[in-house]
């Protein structure tokens, strides 16, 4: 959200389509080749589900209407296409609407480890499988309908408790501690690290904790929260989550648990 791309969007045609080239296709195909060998043992079961209920294209990028025609009968979602980063009130406007942004481009080989803006491999493999949810797609939507009603001031502290839940979230399971974030799932250093790693702190979920928690985009994350289940996100749509805004900035910000970025 909110700073310029050294990629361009990628425009849909009159139905939806996009043109993608050989190469950006094989792109795609390295990527989810590389990342599915990974899930097992650190993704969540029900991730791991909703993930085949996407039916996700092997060597070729996805398109929107065919993500589109799974996602609308399961929970009324859609994907929406955007350019690379939009501004938090189109993001909150678009959440409120159950359309989930997606930057259509794809990484280059360059970037193919790491890249610190979304693309449609981040988007589509990380974040759209949890959209055929109910639980997670009410979270979603009453999260768009409270940023709307934010005051800009509070953008960045909302900003935290989706970070911690939707991109970088984990869930309690009978097997341990699994994955479900979008961020994670699209990264096999942090799928590795955020499951298997001594490093990183992995507290029990809770809200205004996450609203007080800072983070860094840049680097494997030093806190995670850990949710009972998908439930708990259920029962986080049904309450005002601006009021828990106001209580975490009345308790203040936590300190950070990582080196500032160098300048
Ligand atoms: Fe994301």
């Amino acid at each position: 959200m909110g700073k310029s791309s050294k990629y361009s969007a990628k425009i849909p045609d009159q139905h939806g389509y996009i043109s993608y080239t050989a190469e950006e296709d094989s792109v795609w195909h390295d990527l989810i080749t590389r990342q599915m060998p990974m899930l097992a043992g650190r993704a969540c079961k029900p991730w791991i589900n909703a993930l085949e209920k996407m039916r996700l294209p092997v060597d070729r990028v996805p398109q929107i209407p065919e993500l589109n025609e799974v996602l609308e009968p399961c929970t009324g979602w859609n994907v929406w296409p955007v350019p690379s980063l939009i501004p938090f009130t189109k993001f909150f406007g678009l959440l409120a609407d159950k359309k989930f942004p997606v930057a259509t481009f794809i990484r280059s080989r360059e970037e193919f480890d790491y890249l610190q803006e979304p693309d449609i491999f981040h988007e589509v493999f990380g974040h759209t499988p949890v959209l055929t949810d109910h639980r997670f797609g009410a979270f979603i939507e009453a999260y768009g309908k409270a940023g709307l009603r934010a005051d800009p001031k509070d953008h960045a502290m909302l900003a935290r408790l989706f970070w911690f839940t939707v991109e970088f979230g984990l869930v309690n399971t009978p097997e341990g501690i699994r994955a479900y974030g979008s961020g994670i799932m699209s990264s096999p250093g942090e799928l590795v690290y955020a499951i298997e790693s001594d490093l990183p702190q992995r507290k029990p979920f809770d809200p205004v904790d996450a609203l007080r928690t800072p983070y860094r985009i840049d680097i494997y994350q030093t806190v995670y929260f850990v949710l009972d289940s998908f439930d708990q996100l259920f029962d986080l749509a049904q309450q005002d989550l601006l009021k828990l805004v106001g209580e975490a900035r009345r308790l203040g910000m936590h300190a950070p648990t990582f080196p500032p970025k160098a300048a």
